[in-house]
């Protein structure tokens, strides 16, 4: 009986004591996590966890960059990027007003009630340097999809990492002697159907929304994302992992900024638009989105800008000329957050991809829908951000010498919610495969967020699985590919009938593809894997590593000088298809070839034809969007 009390008798003194102990080491353990986690307005946070979206690691993408949480630090000595606002002189402007106070509803409400308003014209404010990086900022302790659909493949999410690490955000230093890159004069004789013209948009469709990096999400301070042009905080190399330059902490979603950035260094630019053979919109939807993603009731909120541009759009008389089939824009998010076919408050996204105006652009997205035929995919954006061709090459040899121990690796998080996924049965197979390293995203302290651990293990290993996870593609693909390891895809609509562009038509030269109805058959991926020759490995090792800088966005401060990188490639891209559209339309084509495709986009765009063909059962499954 006396068994029951700990602190019944003497003889139980001794383990009393190591009892408090213990409870007094828990607290501390407690203190320090909480202490690092709570900041401001974001105390709930992780009171939210706690709903039903614990399901932690929908984040196939996000997994390697929304959580580097590098700096955390606590001298206000920085500029505040709220305090930096000079156009509070000139009259109403409800997206300022919005920005500026926290009243939602009732901002929303005079939003609403001023569409009618002229737009207010800004004056395009050149090289603004925005100083908000300093910031501190704790953990994401909160997500959350609000979204009727179970299987919400856009549930786009900013995972949480508790581990805290204590650096500050590095800005570039200016490089003495090197001088920033000056725009070049377009050769006439080079340049000869390439010319872009770059709209100037009134500054709430871009530099504001970097201005108030602070309010781009609600609990993820953006303005250390924001920093470098976009490239983010810059990655010290510690443990050599990375060169020691030109390695950023780069989040995904900045994929908008980034190529603005990179358009402003292009070298046929021009600022007549009669001669452009593509207009460039340089509107941040997927910034300008991100701010009401999460929230209820604004699904009005969501589309306000997109509407509002695309009416400014179309009084131009640039759009007027093609009605805006030789305009392009990129939105740097998956297509999913753009095809919200509600006007349901609580529903994912807006409906930028859906709009009759934007069906005639070309639209870039880190992921495109393959039964849409206006949106490209292009690379999502990772780490390695190359002001030179050397900087390239020594990577690539680094990489192609690199001692590989680990037959494959995972890095990324089970889907036990959608029963189609095959994460958990790869997972399985890692867990119990000696030739593999699963590095497991599980809420609470793990290596997922920490670029450096993420890095090192796809440097170490010959294969990387990239399964699908909330949508097909994931920022790891590329990330992998940066290391020099070889993909391993289970669906065509991972990379294949994406990047067009930029992956070789030939897939199995870069790539293995296992399809996912053999992993649930239960295959064996490590016997699989081992029947591919040594010469066959280090053939594809070889076409990754070529891969590198088609597949990565230079750092708009420098320039490459042989090679192309993912930018270059795109505009070709995109050139080439505006080019097809003109030609068809001045031949007086009712329906544009590029329309036709509809539901077959997917098969249209990687092999020019929708006849059948051996993936169609990859995209025939209900269509929910
Ligand atoms: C989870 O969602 C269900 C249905 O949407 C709801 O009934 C339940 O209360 C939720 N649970 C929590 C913990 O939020
Ligand atoms: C803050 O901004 C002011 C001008 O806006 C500038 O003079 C000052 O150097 C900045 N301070 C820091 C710490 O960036
Ligand atoms: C913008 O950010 C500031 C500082 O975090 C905050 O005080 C303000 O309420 C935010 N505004 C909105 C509309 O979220
Ligand atoms: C990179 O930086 C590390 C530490 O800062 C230094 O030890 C190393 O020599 C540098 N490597 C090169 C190639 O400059
Ligand atoms: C723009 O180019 C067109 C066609 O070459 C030319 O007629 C026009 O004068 C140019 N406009 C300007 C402002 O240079
Ligand atoms: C889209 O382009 C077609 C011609 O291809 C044109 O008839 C239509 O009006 C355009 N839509 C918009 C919204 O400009
Ligand atoms: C694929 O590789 C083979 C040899 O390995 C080569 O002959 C072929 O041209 C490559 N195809 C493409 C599209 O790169
Ligand atoms: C694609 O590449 C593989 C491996 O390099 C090769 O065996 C195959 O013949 C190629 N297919 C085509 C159509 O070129």
């Amino acid at each position: 009986m006396e068994r029951t009390t700990v602190v019944g008798s003497c003889r139980h003194h001794f383990w009393y004591f190591i009892f408090t102990i213990f409870v007094l080491w828990f607290l501390y353990l407690n203190y320090l996590f909480y202490s690092s986690a709570i900041t401001g307005k974001n105390h709930e946070a992780s009171g939210l966890l706690a709903g039903n979206d614990t399901a932690f690691g929908d984040d196939n993408q996000e997994l390697l960059s929304d959580s580097i949480h590098l700096e955390e630090n606590s001298n206000e000595d920085g500029n505040n990027s709220e305090n930096v606002d000079d156009d509070s002189e000139d009259g109403f402007n409800p997206i300022d007003s919005f920005l500026k106070l926290g009243n939602w509803v009732q901002i929303a409400d005079e939003i609403l009630a001023s569409e009618k308003k002229p737009e207010r014209q800004h004056n395009i404010n050149r090289a603004r340097k925005h100083p908000g990086t300093r910031h501190e900022e704790k953990p994401d302790s909160r997500r959350s999809r609000y979204s009727v659909r179970n299987r919400d493949k856009s549930g786009r999410s900013f995972p949480v990492s508790t581990r805290q690490t204590r650096k500050p955000v590095i800005e570039r230093k200016p490089v003495i002697g090197k001088k920033p890159v000056e725009v070049v004069k377009p050769d006439p004789v080079n340049c000869k159907g390439k010319y872009i013209y770059v709209y100037r948009l009134p500054m709430r469709y871009n530099d504001d929304l970097i201005r108030h990096c602070r309010n781009l999400s609600e609990w993820t301070n953006m303005c250390k994302f924001t920093s470098n042009m976009g490239l983010g905080p810059i990655l010290e190399n510690n443990d050599n992992v990375y060169l020691n330059t030109s390695w950023f902490a780069t989040n995904q979603f900045l994929l908008e900024v980034i190529f603005h950035n990179r358009m402003k260094q292009y070298k046929c630019l021009t600022t007549n638009s009669s001669l452009a053979s593509a207009i460039f919109v340089p509107f941040y939807p997927g910034l300008d989105l991100n701010r009401y993603l999460w929230s209820r009731s604004t699904m009005k909120l969501k589309d306000y800008d997109t509407f509002d541009l695309v009416k400014w759009l179309k009084k131009r008389p640039e759009w007027k000329k093609m009605s805006g089939r030789d305009h392009f824009m990129v939105a740097g998010r998956i297509s999913w957050d753009f095809r919200r076919d509600s006007n349901n408050d609580f529903d994912w996204g807006n409906k930028l991809l859906l709009l009759p105006e934007t069906n005639n652009m070309t639209v870039l997205v880190i992921e495109s829908s393959p039964w849409h035929t206006n949106d490209f995919a292009i690379p999502y954006p990772t780490y390695f951000h190359p002001s030179t061709d050397e900087e390239v090459f020594e990577w690539q040899s680094r990489m192609r010498n690199q001692k590989r121990p680990f037959l494959f690796s995972f890095v990324g998080a089970g889907r036990p919610n959608l029963p189609d996924s095959i994460r958990t049965e790869l997972m399985d197979q890692c867990r119990s495969s000696k030739k593999c390293r699963l590095m497991e995203c599980v809420k609470g302290f793990n290596n997922c967020y920490r670029p450096e651990y993420v890095m090192r293990l796809f440097q170490n290993s010959v294969f990387c699985l990239q399964p699908a996870g909330d949508s097909f593609t994931r920022r790891s693909t590329f990330d992998s590919i940066l290391a020099g390891c070889i993909p391993v895809f289970f669906n065509p609509g991972s990379a294949y009938v994406q990047y067009i562009w930029h992956l070789p038509k030939n897939y199995s030269n870069y790539s293995v593809f296992i399809p996912d109805t053999d992993v649930k058959d239960k295959i064996s991926i490590e016997k699989t894997l081992e029947m591919i020759t040594k010469e066959q490995v280090e053939a594809m090792r070889e076409e990754v590593i070529k891969l590198m800088p088609k597949v990565i966005y230079a750092d708009p401060n420098g320039r490459l000088e042989t090679l192309e990188d993912a930018f270059d490639i795109t505009v070709e891209g995109v050139l080439e298809r505006i080019d097809k559209i003109r030609q068809e339309m001045n031949e007086g084509r009712k329906h544009l070839s590029t329309d036709l495709a509809g539901e077959d986009a997917w098969k249209y765009n990687l092999f020019g034809t929708i006849d059948e063909h051996e993936w169609d059962h990859f995209f025939a499954r209900p269509r929910i969007y």
